[in-house]
């Protein structure tokens, strides 16, 4: 007899292995299916997040931050290093080790709240019974398993340009671009989005040549215009090549490099040829597999999961979260719309709140930001009022060495509720969280600028911006 489970998940990545966590924390019997194989072909649960996507682009994003620190910026606080040279096998190696470390924390995380963990491939085998949804699963676990409810965590994949598939070799995708075994001299990026930015940056300070297509004539355009130009400065000192409202044409394979034909933003054409290069101009949702056709799961225009507020598909009793459904295609994201599917599968009111998930770009200097920006509350017709404190004339900073970029605050005219805060500049993924709880809140820019906050750090910068909507700022 098939096993039964009263909720199974397909997918460990966040949005799956959070949402079987709560799920199982609730009382249900819960089943998690991944797919996921590491080099060995044992699991990997974790889905892109942890496999190719935010972990081990975090990691090398702090080595290759570090080499270049010790490069350039360690020589002003007085230490000098002779004989720098880059490790990249063992730099490729910490990297894997710290996914691994997350692999296994999810496997002992099962373990701990008795989710049962199936390696394999999980497919709709026909329509509900009795029983509930049959699914099979592919080798290595080899089993048919009911499951009275079904979370849908899937994810997505890279999206390829037509007429140059990834090969992770010349044309490489994220999974490629986190694993170049030696530094490219010259790299292309087609997408100057958040992979691309990101990777980017990894590569540049490890010494490649980079040069950045973009197909939009504006630099980040869901990013705070203000914040946006201030970006794209300090990236191009730094000597990213950004080209913006480039229109690719043909990409053509050689032995060793890739050429790529485009007009530039003038409408001239151009050709660039680069040792390797890296398409990131955006993910497309993952259904396949999961014979979705079998169960007539809807899926929308844009081959998402359809689903509506809380995530509920057009089946009964079949959910969906996560990058496979419409959204910002966030790791945090992915989270909150489990833990919202586990608890209303328990009869709770699980809640994610679109309007305050913050988004971090982690560049150097870090992008973050959290509401609306102000291009949409002029778009909106929203009065507003807006202030900004730059790094430069805070303490902590200075003492850092990293005094570049600004906090931003936007408020509302009359009620002065936070509408919107950016930040360019030092870790700016920590000091948002502080505007994602004021806005939960409901805080006014007021209330910030009242908090007390620890000096010498980073977060006076916060305040301060608070401040400076009433032009009461202190330090400037
Ligand atoms: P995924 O993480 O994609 O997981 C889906 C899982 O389902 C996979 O393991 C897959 O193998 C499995 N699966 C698919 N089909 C089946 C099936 N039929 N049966 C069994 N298993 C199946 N987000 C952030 O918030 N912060 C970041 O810093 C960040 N950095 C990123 C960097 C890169 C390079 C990339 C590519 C993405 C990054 N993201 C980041 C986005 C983040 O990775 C995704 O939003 C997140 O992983 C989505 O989670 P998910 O659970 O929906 O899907
Ligand atoms: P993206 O949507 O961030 O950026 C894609 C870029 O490619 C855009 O600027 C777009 O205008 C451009 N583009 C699209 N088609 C093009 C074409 N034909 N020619 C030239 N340019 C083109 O997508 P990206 O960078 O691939 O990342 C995918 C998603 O992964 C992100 O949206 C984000 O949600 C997630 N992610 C999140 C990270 C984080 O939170 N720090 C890090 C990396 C990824």
């Amino acid at each position: 007899m098939s096993k039964q489970f009263d909720v199974v998940v397909i997918g460990a990545g966040p949005g799956g292995y959070i949402a079987a966590i709560r799920a199982a924390q609730l009382g249900f019997s819960v089943a998690c299916v991944d797919a996921w194989e590491n080099e060995k072909g044992g699991p990997a649960p974790g889905g892109t997040c942890t496999n190719v996507g935010c972990i081990p682009s975090k990691a090398l994003l702090q080595s290759s931050e570090h080499f270049e620190h010790a490069g350039h910026a360690f020589k002003e606080h007085g230490i000098d290093v002779a004989g720098l040279s880059l490790n990249l096998p063992q730099m490729l190696k910490r990297k894997n080790t710290v996914v691994k470390q997350n692999n296994d924390g999810i496997l002992f995380l099962f373990k701990k709240n008795k989710v049962t963990f199936f390696h394999g491939r999980a497919a709709f085998a026909g329509a509900a019974t009795a029983d509930g949804y049959p699914l099979t699963i592919s080798a290595p676990a080899n089993e048919t398993i009911n499951a009275k409810q079904v979370i849908i965590a899937t994810g997505s994949n890279a999206r390829a340009l037509p007429g140059a598939e990834f090969d992770e070799k010349l044309i490489l995708s994220n999974t490629g671009a986190l694993a170049i075994e030696g530094v490219p001299a010259k790299l292309g990026v087609i997408g100057a989005g958040v992979i691309g930015l990101e990777m980017g940056s990894v590569w540049r300070r490890l010494g490649s040549e980079v040069t950045v297509l973009e197909g939009l004539p504006v630099f980040l355009g869901a990013v705070d215009e203000q914040i946006a130009k201030e970006a794209g400065k300090l990236f191009a000192k730094q000597g990213l090549n950004i080209n913006l409202g480039c229109k690719i044409g043909t990409i053509t394979k050689g032995a060793n490099n890739v050429t790529v034909a485009y007009d530039n933003a003038k409408g001239e054409a151009q050709t660039a040829v680069f040792d390797k290069l890296i398409i990131s101009i955006g993910r497309t949702p993952n259904t396949d597999g999961l014979a979705a056709d079998k169960v007539g799961l809807k899926l929308d225009e844009r081959g998402f999961v359809a689903v509506d507020d809380d995530c509920k598909t057009n089946l009964p009793g079949v959910w969906a979260v996560g990058d496979v459904v419409r959204g910002p295609m966030l790791a945090h994201k992915a989270e909150e719309e489990g833990v919202a599917v586990a608890e209303r599968m328990a009869g709770q009111h699980g809640h994610t709140n679109f309007n305050t998930i913050p988004w971090v770009i982690y560049t150097s200097p870090e992008i973050a930001w959290v509401g609306r920006t102000e291009q949409q509350l002029k778009a909106d017709g929203v009065a507003y009022k807006a202030g900004t404190f730059p790094f430069l004339a805070n303490g902590r900073a200075r003492a850092l060495g990293d005094t570049s970029g600004m906090v931003k605050f936007l408020a509302d005219a009359t009620t002065d509720e936070i509408l919107g805060v950016h930040i360019i500049g030092p870790m700016a993924s920590e000091l948002i969280s502080e505007a994602v709880v004021a806005m939960e809140f409901k805080a006014s820019a007021e209330d910030i600028a009242r908090i007390c906050h620890a000096h010498p750090s980073l977060s006076e910068a916060t305040k301060e911006a608070a401040l400076a909507i009433d032009k009461r700022t202190l330090n400037f």
